[in-house]
């Protein structure tokens, strides 16, 4: 894993915006998986605005989301559909035609999963995957004890997830109890995956993930069994590593690195 310290919030979601723009350039047609939360907002922002301002072109990605809330219609305020079109995808020449996002108000969320897994396959796999990470170092709705090998499915949501995301509704009794979301095992299988964290909420977390053991109670850290994973974090969210300096060496020597390893 590649880890970049940035200072504050702002910063994180410069870069992280920066090395989304990359890939798009690369690769102009590139399969994204994105990500929602209040962490991702400045970073597709950013996008928004090096859209506007340098012409970035979305107009042949296709983009999907790790996870939706059951029972919320894509309308809905609280919805991950209505939060990825305020956020990011009214302010890019994205074709909505190639934008999935999981269906939480389906009837039948085994047959809709399938299908969702079904269309990533055939769009070729994920080229790049955004994640946040929730404070029971969730990745998706991976909850603590969710499988390596899960694919798209329904999910109870962690007491603590609930907790956590209450701030978005009007009452705690208001969060919905289940999701759909990504599996560790289709995650697992994008090409490259990309981790922002931002808060002291997240330091414990964090620092679990990246430099503890590998355990489905943490499901993020199903990310060291992965070959191209970057973290991006602010000083806040850094703030429990142990390993800080040597990750700041690797980032302060990057042209002398990417010589020695071709990364
Ligand atoms: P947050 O959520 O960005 O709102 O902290 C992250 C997550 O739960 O994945």
């Amino acid at each position: 894993m590649e880890i970049i310290i940035t200072h504050d919030y702002q910063e994180m979601s410069k870069v992280s915006s920066q090395i989304i723009a990359r890939e798009i350039k690369r690769k102009h047609d590139s399969i994204l998986g994105l990500a929602t939360g209040d962490t991702p907002v400045g970073t597709y922002k950013e996008l928004a605005k090096l859209h506007k301002t340098e012409g970035l072109d979305f107009s042949k990605i296709t983009t999907f989301n790790l996870d939706e809330y059951v029972g919320l219609a894509p309308l809905h305020k609280n919805s991950y559909n209505y939060f990825m079109q305020e956020n990011l995808f009214k302010h890019i020449n994205i074709n909505q035609s190639m934008v999935y996002v999981p269906q939480g108000r389906t009837d039948d969320p085994e047959e809709f999963s399938a299908w969702y897994e079904q269309k990533i396959k055939d769009a070729g796999g994920i080229d790049f995957q955004v994640l946040g990470i929730g404070g029971d170092g969730h990745i998706g709705f991976n909850e603590p004890g969710s499988s390596f090998a899960s694919r798209t499915r329904v999910k109870a949501l962690y007491r603590q997830t609930i907790k956590d995301n209450a701030r978005f509704f009007d009452r705690e009794e208001d969060v919905p109890r289940f999701a759909i979301t990504m599996g560790l095992g289709t995650i697992l299988e994008a090409k490259k995956i990309l981790l922002i964290a931002s808060g002291k909420n997240k330091a414990e977390v964090c620092a679990q993930f990246i430099e503890g053991p590998v355990t489905s109670q943490i499901t993020a850290s199903a990310l060291q069994l992965h070959s191209y994973v970057t973290v991006v974090l602010d000083e806040e969210a850094a703030s429990k590593l142990t390993r800080k300096e040597y990750y700041n060496w690797v980032k302060n020597n990057k042209k002398l690195v990417q010589k020695k390893i071709g990364r």
